[in-house]
């Protein structure tokens, strides 16, 4: 089956898809992004996603391309032509081709790039057992409720997870857990669940959104307010929530064991409702 590309309304054989070295999104990081996710074929939270690309681009002064339903028609005829079981779409909106210039031009056109490929979600294994996490200061800006494709600080926290041979990095600012480098970051204390505020310093989740929801209708207390450093390591329970990664136990971070070292009865909880929600 093949790897989709789609470049401004064309689609393409992924090794043929190509974007001018002009483009803004390659010399400046100046675009946005989306990752959405098929299961059973078909996007999951959809609308979440389209309306979240709409906020980043509003907030960057981008031009949309394509109306609602015109995302739509792309994004299931690229699902359609990849035909995979389960797949991973990847929707990036640049400012386009202009000569370098930090200012951009008034009347430029996006470029709109869109990839479908065969997703593999985590192992299952994996998920029964939960990962470990590490803590890495948080290098990023002061708008990270953009989606933007300008993930330097997200790129160099995820490596020194893969360094230390851990699952992800956990980005701490002034002493308190903003989210994951590719994941927002959830802990239970005490039956209560906990996750960072939206604002600025997090990137609001689409599954963050359906968690907490489900949280809410099983009736669990939740409290959207940044918890510290400390608070992380003596939490009962700490998970990660994320197109990729779903609802995914944290056992343990910077080697500190998170409550008796399992999955809590919580995050499985969630982890149950957001499998039946998607199913
Ligand atoms: N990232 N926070 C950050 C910094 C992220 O990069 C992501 C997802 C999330 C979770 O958002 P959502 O639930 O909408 O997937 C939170 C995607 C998957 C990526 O960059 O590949």
């Amino acid at each position: 089956m093949p790897d989709v590309a789609f470049v401004n309304g064309t689609f393409v054989p992924l090794a043929e898809a190509k974007v001018s070295i002009e483009d803004r999104g390659f010399q400046f990081g100046d675009g946005i992004y989306e990752v959405i996710r098929t299961y059973k074929g078909r996007p999951f939270a959809l609308e979440a996603h389209l309306d979240r690309l709409e906020r980043s681009a509003t907030a960057l002064d981008l031009t949309q391309p394509y109306s609602r339903t015109e995302w739509t028609r792309h994004l299931l005829e690229g699902i359609r032509r990849a035909a995979y079981p389960e797949a991973k779409i990847y929707i990036q909106l640049s400012r386009g081709v202009a000569p370098r210039d930090h200012a951009y031009p008034a009347e430029g056109r996006p470029t709109v790039v869109m990839t479908v490929r065969e997703f593999h979600p985590l192992d299952r294994s994996v998920q029964a057992a939960g990962v470990e996490a590490m803590t890495t200061e948080d290098i990023r800006w002061g708008r990270c409720d953009i989606k933007s494709v300008n993930l330097l600080a997200n790129v160099l926290a995820r490596q020194q997870a893969k360094q230390a041979k851990v699952f992800e990095a956990i980005l701490v600012k002034a002493g308190l857990v903003t989210e994951g480098a590719v994941s927002n970051v959830m802990v239970v204390q005490g039956g209560a669940v906990m996750t960072a505020p939206e604002g600025p310093r997090i990137l609001s989740g689409v599954t963050r959104a359906v968690v907490l929801e489900l949280a809410r209708n099983e009736g669990l207390p939740v409290q959207e307010r940044f918890i510290s450093q400390a608070e992380l390591y003596g939490s009962d329970e700490v998970f990660l929530t994320g197109t990729t990664v779903e609802v995914l136990a944290v056992v343990r971070v910077d080697g500190k064991v998170i409550g008796d070292g399992r999955p809590g009865p919580i995050t499985q909880r969630l982890a149950v409702g957001f499998t039946s929600r998607v199913g």
